[in-house]
């Protein structure tokens, strides 16, 4: 099999997730929605156009050819599986390169058997989040269809990921719309450093979102939140280096911190697609974990009952709950400011991933985010507060018999431990007035696996005895 190096507007095109609707439209279009009806886009393939391989193992060939910066890349070595943009046009800035740990101590913290708990690092990645993997997708089709300035709302990944693939490709202008004070130093010091027009709007991440819609339509800036189909599209290949680092066996579950809700949206159609094209012959089952302060979708799903009920959602549920948080003036909150989000933006393509893939959803609190944060750091390469929620989501569905602790089980690790030093140093610190500043003003009250620093005077014998006592 050859990699094809036609344009993709013969496999490509962009069809509405609604089955009652169905609406089509070109690759080359830029929708953030479904003119027709409103409802989100997918990118769909004509399957007697796709160059598939026979067999997921078709992808090992490609370690081969590093050299070629579209095999090295972590996303574009799978373009048989996203082939929405011709070669030319592909942008790379060397995302992808992750890593898939066997976390034998993070698998005791949750009550998991010795080597069935992962732990993805997508922290690893050149922004030092999962979001490179989308954006390398959202960017190219971008750079395809000739936009020079692109925007997007952030909690803080999604922009330093855009400014980022601005400055090192030098092909646009980016422009980041974030919640004044809501980003954490880690992510803000990113868009700064890469020079990207850095808009702070009097608001959190729900009202920067209404917000950059507006002005991107009204000024034709291209957006690349992932309202934007493309950005799913790579987000897809986080699964599919899992896949990879499994040898292409399916885990029991994919547990996935839930913000806008792109990732397990996306997760979700990369396994319908895989299984739908003869690629794996089962799929896993995924678990959504949301922070307590910002559990729309635990909300919904598992106190309201809300389903994708096969393309029929119930709208009313979901209508209703969005007045009573107008209503009682509820914004999220939470120390894993990453997901601290009321109105995800891919609701309705996650409750369709949550069917695909017999999903649950759970809420954690703050608390528990910071334990299993600490317990990841101990046992290995750290992430920031939003991916420990993945972890924390694992102990408690061990807790409640969800999963067996047998199964095999892989948490997403979304960001790096640097992208937020204010909320690591908070927990392991000594200056109780910082815990209870950043930590304790969200109900975290204790520290449980702090490593506190020693204290000790500028002298040499009292250096040599507190090491000779703590070590
Ligand atoms: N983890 C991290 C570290 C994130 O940055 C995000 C989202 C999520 C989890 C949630 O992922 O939205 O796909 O459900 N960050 C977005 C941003 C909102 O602006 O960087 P999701």
């Amino acid at each position: 099999m050859t990699t094809s190096t036609s344009t993709r507007a013969d496999v490509a095109f962009q069809r509405c997730i609604s089955p009652h609707c169905e609406a089509t439209y070109g690759v080359d279009e830029v929708l953030t929605a479904c003119p027709a009806c409103g409802q989100l886009l997918d990118v769909a393939y004509d399957p007697d156009q796709l160059n598939l391989p026979k067999s997921l193992s078709f992808f090992e060939k490609k370690w081969s050819q590093r050299t070629d910066p579209l095999a090295f890349s972590g996303v574009w070595r799978f373009h048989e599986l996203l082939p929405f943009a011709s070669r030319e046009k592909i942008v790379t800035i060397g995302e992808g390169q992750t890593l898939l740990q066997q976390a034998d101590s993070v698998a005791k913290f949750t009550d998991m058997l010795p080597g069935n708990l992962y732990l993805q690092y997508e922290g690893m990645n050149p922004s030092g989040s999962f979001k490179d993997n989308g954006m390398a997708a959202a960017f190219s089709h971008a750079h395809s269809v000739g936009a020079k300035r692109a925007a997007c709302a952030s909690t803080g990944n999604t922009s330093a990921s855009l400014a980022a693939f601005c400055s090192v490709t030098g092909l646009m202008k980016a422009i980041i719309f974030v919640g004044a004070g809501k980003i954490a130093y880690g992510k803000l010091s990113q868009a700064l450093d890469y020079g990207a027009l850095t808009v702070a709007i009097a608001g959190d991440f729900d009202d920067a979102m209404l917000r950059v819609k507006e002005v991107s339509k009204q000024l034709g800036i291209y957006l690349v939140n992932s309202v934007n189909p493309f950005r799913l599209e790579g987000q897809k290949t986080i699964m599919y280096r899992i896949l990879e680092a499994l040898q292409w066996e399916v885990p029991d579950w994919i547990v996935v911190p839930g913000g806008n809700l792109g990732n397990s949206s996306s997760f979700g159609k990369a396994f319908a697609e895989l299984y739908e094209w003869g690629l794996i012959d089962r799929i896993p089952r995924l678990a959504v974990i949301n922070a307590q302060g910002a559990n729309t979708l635990y909300e919904l799903y598992e106190r309201r009952g809300l389903r994708w009920n096969g393309g029929s959602p119930n709208q009313q549920i979901i209508d209703d709950y969005y007045t009573e948080l107008d209503r009682d003036h509820k914004r999220a909150s939470t120390i894993a400011s990453a997901i601290e989000i009321n109105r995800p933006v891919n609701l309705m393509k996650c409750l369709r991933a949550l069917e695909t893939c017999r999903g649950v959803v759970r809420e954690i609190h703050d608390q528990e985010i910071l334990d299993a944060k600490a317990q990841v750091g101990a046992g290995g390469f750290g992430c920031e507060p939003a991916s420990a929620a993945s972890v924390a989501g694992v102990k408690l569905l061990r807790q409640q018999g969800v999963i067996q602790k047998d199964e095999k089980v892989v948490c997403i690790l979304t960001g790096h431990l640097l992208k937020d030093p204010t909320a690591t140093v908070a927990y392991h610190g000594t200056d109780q007035d910082q815990f209870n500043k950043v930590l304790g003003s969200r109900g975290v009250k204790r520290a449980g696996f702090a490593n506190r620093a020693v204290q000790v005077a500028n002298n040499l014998e009292e250096i040599v005895r507190s090491i000779q006592m703590y070590s």
